[in-house]
């Protein structure tokens, strides 16, 4: 189990450990590469290792979005990405954000769950957005990823 002492704080400086967490998220780092510079980035530090990223951009008026969340992979299940998720949205709210979406895919049975266990409703269905964007196909939960379910959340 992941002792307490975990910390959330910003973060600037992209390191090849922050990627390899990003790319778990996003296995484009093109697309990684397109929001990163513009990204609100926060990591999750336990005892100096870094065990999380989420990241945030604007979107709409008084509208972000969380674009990428990762946990690493031996700490999965242990609560640390709804921690992730609480933060992003207090931190949204501080800032005076009024709504925060979130996207993934539709074979992405966790994530939806844990999306929606924190508030997160189901908005709408960029058809083909995984066959469209990504040169390889994705395969997920033994289906090819195609479509991406977008919900959000009112704070
Ligand atoms: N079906 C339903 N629920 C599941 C499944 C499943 N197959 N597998 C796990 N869960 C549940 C767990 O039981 C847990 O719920 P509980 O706490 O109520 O028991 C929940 O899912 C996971 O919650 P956490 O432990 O808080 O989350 P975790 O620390 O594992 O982080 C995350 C979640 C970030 C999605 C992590 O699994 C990860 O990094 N995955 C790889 C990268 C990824 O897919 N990122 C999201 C892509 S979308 C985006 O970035 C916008
Ligand atoms: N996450 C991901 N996959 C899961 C989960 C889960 N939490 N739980 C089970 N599965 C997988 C199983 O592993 C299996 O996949 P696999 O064969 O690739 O391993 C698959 O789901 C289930 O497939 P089957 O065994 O063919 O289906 P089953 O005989 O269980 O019937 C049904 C499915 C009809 C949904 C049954 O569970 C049921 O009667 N549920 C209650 C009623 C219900 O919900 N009906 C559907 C409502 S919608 C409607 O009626 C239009």
């Amino acid at each position: 189990m992941v002792k307490l002492d975990t910390k959330i704080v910003a973060f600037h400086k992209v390191t090849s450990a922050h990627y390899n967490l990003l790319l778990t998220a996003d296995p484009s780092k093109e697309i990684v590469d397109s929001y990163l510079d513009r990204a609100y980035k926060f990591e999750l530090i336990n005892c100096g290792k870094l065990l999380g990223v989420i990241l945030l951009i604007d979107t709409r008026p008084k509208t972000v979005e969380i674009v990428n969340i990762a946990v690493d992979e031996s700490v999965q299940n242990q609560g640390l990405g709804e921690k992730l998720l609480h933060f992003a949205l207090n931190w949204a709210k501080e800032q005076y954000y009024s709504t925060v979406e979130i996207g993934t895919g539709s074979t992405s049975f966790a994530q939806l769950y844990l999306y929606q266990k924190c508030g997160f409703r189901v908005t709408n269905i960029d058809r083909n957005f995984f066959v469209d964007n990504y040169p390889e196909p994705i395969i997920e939960n033994k289906l090819v990823l195609k479509d991406m379910i977008r919900l959000k959340k009112s704070i």
